[in-house]
């Protein structure tokens, strides 16, 4: 298998996923609420999680048609942790137009956020399984680890020095969660057998974990106009991404004193944007991008390693090329 086929095969899924979440959204009133929810989900999300399930459940030999109201599912919970998760984190863009609470407002960034939830479930379990009660808990218990992940970032590092440790526990919940959750509920909704659901668990899990040290690594060398978000806004928001732990662990005492400084709230208004290209000088000195991509490079491996435990095939070959992909992506 080739790149173009994979590309081909995957922006074929990818039609179909839109076209299914088109269907879903013509509800008119309130107008606003329905208006904003369809703003979100036709700006043009990357649609990774959802095509993630439904590659997982070819691999197991389903049939991507009958995983797709699973995948749109997945696909709108997502949606909804990012509206929220704009709120929290104060993001003025993302996929390159301004968020809804800024669009609209606060109020309407939570509501839609929460309807979008409620539709996820809806479309979940729309049509009826005969482990329908397996995936609902499946789905809940993955949305509860998004949460408490979600609080872990809000606190990480508060107490004093943010470990790495730390901050595998807080990416492997708000974000490695619901990458987990694609991988085996694809292999469940595709009639798995438990050893390749595990399979598929563990490949997500470490998927999970590239997937958001790329989006750290994002943050400080990505072009903001491809990206569609706004550079440098974990540093502004004092964030203890992989960058700044790596970076901690191995400044001079008088850079350490400065980025503690920088990342503790009273002070980080006051410095704004030449606060921000101070620290990504100190990430680039203490050579924490290459720190960074290397494991990235880590977790892809193990992630690719887990595929060898299911059988070979064209659908395992894109589950493969997915993980390299991700691992050098741009946006
Ligand atoms: C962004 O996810 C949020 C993270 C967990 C890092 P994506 O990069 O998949 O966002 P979209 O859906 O493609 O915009
Ligand atoms: C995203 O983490 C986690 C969730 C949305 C649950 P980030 O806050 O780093 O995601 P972006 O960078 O805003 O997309
Ligand atoms: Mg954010
Ligand atoms: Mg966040
Ligand atoms: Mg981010």
């Amino acid at each position: 298998m080739n790149e173009r086929e994979f590309r081909r095969h995957t922006a074929s899924l990818r039609s179909l996923l839109n076209k299914r979440i088109a269907s879903l959204f013509r509800r008119k009133n309130p107008r606003e609420l329905h208006t904003a929810g369809r703003y979100v989900l036709t700006a043009g999300g990357k649609r990774i999680r959802s095509i993630l399930l439904l590659l997982a459940a070819e691999t197991v030999g389903g049939r991507p048609k009958d995983a797709l109201d699973a995948g749109v599912a997945v696909e709108l919970m997502h949606n909804f942790t990012l509206i929220h998760d704009d709120v929290m984190d104060h993001a003025k863009t993302r996929r390159g137009r301004p968020t809804v609470h800024v669009r609209w407002d606060i109020n309407h960034a939570i509501l839609v956020g929460d309807v979008m939830l409620g539709f996820a479930y809806d479309v979940l379990l729309r049509a009826p399984r005969k482990n329908a009660q397996y995936i609902s808990r499946l789905f809940t218990k993955r949305l509860i680890s998004v949460c408490e992940g979600q609080a872990l970032d809000l606190t990480l590092g508060s107490g004093g020095n943010a470990t790495v440790k730390e901050y595998m526990e807080m990416i492997d919940k708000k974000t490695g969660a619901l990458i987990v959750l694609s991988s085996e509920l694809g292999g469940v909704v595709g009639g798995g057998t438990g050893k390749q659901v595990r399979a598929l668990r563990e490949y997500g899990k470490y998927l999970g974990r590239a997937f958001q040290l790329q989006d750290d690594l994002l943050d400080v060398v990505a072009d903001e106009k491809r990206l569609g978000k706004a550079i440098g806004g974990d540093i502004m928001e004092g964030k203890r991404t992989f960058l700044y732990i790596t970076t901690m662990e191995r400044a001079s005492t008088s850079d350490r004193r400065f980025l503690t400084r920088a990342f503790s709230a009273q002070h980080r208004p006051v410095h704004g944007r030449a606060l921000v290209r101070r620290v990504q000088s100190l990430y680039r000195e203490y050579e924490s991008i290459e720190r960074t991509r290397a494991m990235i490079e880590r977790n892809t491996a193990k992630a690719l390693a887990k595929l060898q435990q299911i059988p070979p095939s064209r659908s395992r070959d894109m589950l493969h090329h997915m993980a390299r992909v991700l691992a050098s992506r741009h946006i």
